[in-house]
């Protein structure tokens, strides 16, 4: 087996505050600087310095404050970028910058407007001139998955050889499929020279849904970093969601890789982007959906309540869930009436819980869901004597 070790390059405080609206401070970049290193993450990428001195401001915050992992400023192939980048970066104590250039034709012929071979001069230019401010530079190749592989691997292979040790290769458009995803990474593995010396990227967008499908191809592929946000938001349809690649990865011990991250502040983290940016997560999104360890029809509660592995895959305890709900519905059972009468301090016996159970389906019918007070009041009802 190659190197089981997978790095995940955190770009929440980059590609994610692309979300419109959702614009941190740098106190609030801080602090989630901070948690993202205290959660194990290998990168985090602060910003765009040369975008705004806003964002200049947070990059260079962000360099002082973090102390492990690498802090990343993202430049296009303009010298005065990467010089601001550079300068944003100064007091990291280990910086990295992220040049990069376009490589689809679209990219090349309607937005750069220039020939093939002058990107390969802009990507090489634009990697020794970071040199000369970083030893860490990383390469993106944007819109990659739209570009023609034989292309982008002549891209890349001149960014290695111009001193880029990780390339990254964005769907930018989220347009691939995964098995075509991971051919270009097997693609770029087999057919660039001095790849082997070099980490391969994913940074994959979710236009399709297909985000984490084609990170986890491009793993299986050949790539060694992961390029992903929280709650998986981002531009338009978002990017690859932190959580799900690690938890797959987890789950799925048997592709052999291996993360640093700390499982257990998976929700915490998630919490707290959703806060400071005032998106909330959508309530059944995988690993930190507000539903995602929730359980509300009769058949799946009877199931939980039994053993939580007949409908869980996942202890909510490793994602720093304190534990699956039973919430009760017009769809719940017997067996969810008794188990949340009990956790509320009151044993039924069959004959009460027939009671409770049939007064209990016209509260349900009426109300969304039957909450503690609800049901308290259905066995004051009915059991007034245990009340
Ligand atoms: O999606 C993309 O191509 C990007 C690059 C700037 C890395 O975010
Ligand atoms: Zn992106």
């Amino acid at each position: 087996m190659s190197n089981p070790r997978v790095f995940i390059f955190d770009t929440t405080l980059r590609d994610g505050e692309q979300v419109p609206g959702c614009k941190l401070n740098t106190e609030q970049k801080i602090e989630i600087a901070r948690a993202l290193e205290e959660l194990g993450v290998d990168v985090i990428e602060a910003g765009f310095p040369v975008s705004s001195p806003g964002d200049f401001a947070s990059v260079e915050a962000v360099s002082k404050a973090v102390k492990h992992a690498v802090v990343c400023g993202l430049s296009r192939a303009v010298e005065n970028d990467i010089e601001v980048a550079a300068r944003a970066l100064r007091h990291a104590k280990h910086p990295r910058l992220h040049t990069g250039i376009g490589v689809s034709e679209m990219h090349i012929r309607y937005k750069l407007r220039c020939s093939p071979s002058e990107i390969i001069d802009r990507a090489v230019g634009a990697v020794k001139y970071a040199k000369r401010f970083v030893h860490d530079v990383e390469f993106y190749a944007e819109d990659a998955g739209r570009a023609d592989n034989a292309f982008l691997a002549r891209v890349i292979e001149a960014a290695i050889k111009a001193g880029a040790t990780v390339l990254n290769i964005p769907d930018t458009t989220g347009y691939c499929l995964p098995e075509e995803y991971g051919a270009k990474i097997r693609y770029l593995k087999e057919n660039v020279k001095g790849i082997d010396n070099a980490i391969l990227s994913t940074h994959c967008h979710n236009d399709l849904g297909l985000a984490t499908a084609n990170s986890i191809a491009g793993l299986q592929n050949g790539a060694r970093q992961v390029e992903c946000t929280i709650n998986g938001i981002g531009e338009r349809a978002g990017n690859t969601s932190l959580e799900e690649v690690v938890m797959i990865l987890r789950q799925h011990a048997h592709l052999g890789f291996e993360t640093g991250i700390n499982t257990r502040l998976l929700n915490p983290i998630s919490q707290l982007v959703s806060e400071r940016m005032g998106m909330p997560v959508q309530p059944n999104k995988a690993i930190v959906g507000a539903n995602a360890f929730a359980h509300s029809s009769g058949i799946h509660q009877d199931g939980v309540i039994k053993k939580r592995e007949t409908y869980e895959i996942i202890d909510p305890l490793e994602v720093g869930v304190d534990h699956s709900k039973i919430v009760l519905t017009a769809r719940s059972g017997r067996a969810a009436i008794a188990y949340r009468a009990k956790n509320i301090g009151h044993n039924l016996s069959k004959e009460e819980l027939d009671r409770v159970y049939t007064r209990f389906l016209s509260v349900a019918d009426s109300k969304k869901e039957v909450n503690d007070e609800d049901l308290l009041q259905i066995i004051s009802i009915e059991v007034p004597a245990t009340v």
